[in-house]
């Protein structure tokens, strides 16, 4: 018996020919977004190891974390949930999940970047996040990611990886207002815009 998928579950396809987007080091979107995950983690553990504390280090971590979720959570959001839309069975059901949970951790981003850490709602705040978070990822690594490996190619997955590096490289680098990346988008963005907005808008074209 032949089974003929929906057009709308066909093959995973990105919109580019793939011989338009070559690299010398492939790498494709899954080993990309974890090993993004793992360096957001490992920045959880350094933080849990601060349990409490009330420094520039603490501040500095908490702002390094937001920058990368949100730098990540854009690229997600550009490139992998369309894909997921496009080529899982079920694909709109997920992706619009994990849209809902990136929105919901914004907003716990939204509230911590209004913090400094002496406050008494940073730390709560900050636990708050690391768990959206942890619980995000877990969804992502062990059912998305699988799924996604099934139902693309090497080669569509290598793409979808470069094309995430590509637009990671225009988020800043720096997470506070006083320092700016070079030749940042940033200056661009409204005065007085929140870290979670800023990074965001770089990324996204919004504000340019
Ligand atoms: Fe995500
Ligand atoms: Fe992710």
């Amino acid at each position: 018996m032949i089974h003929l998928l929906p057009t709308r579950f066909a093959p995973c396809v990105t919109g580019y020919p793939w011989s338009m987007t070559t690299s010398a080091a492939p790498t494709d979107v899954i080993t990309v977004l974890t090993h993004e995950h793992n360096e957001v983690e490992g920045m959880f553990a350094q933080l849990e190891n601060m349990d409490g504390a009330t420094d520039a280090e603490v501040q500095r971590l908490a702002e390094q974390v937001v920058t990368s979720l949100v730098k990540h959570s854009v690229a997600e959001e550009i490139y992998l949930y369309p894909t997921v839309r496009e080529v899982l069975p079920g694909g709109d059901e997920i992706a619009e999940h994990e849209l809902s949970e990136h929105s919901e951790a914004e907003q716990t981003m939204k509230h911590l970047e209004a913090l400094t850490p002496e406050s008494p709602e940073f730390w709560p705040t900050l636990h708050k996040l690391i768990g959206e978070i942890r619980h995000h990822v877990t969804e992502e690594e062990q059912g998305l990611f699988p799924k996604l490996r099934a139902a693309c190619s090497q080669e569509q997955l290598e793409d979808l990886g470069r094309k995430i590096e590509r637009v990671e490289k225009i988020a800043p680098t720096r997470p506070h207002p006083a320092a700016p990346s070079e030749g940042s988008a940033l200056a661009a963005v409204a005065p007085g815009a929140g870290l979670v907005d800023r990074v965001r808008d770089a990324l996204s074209g919004r504000g340019r």
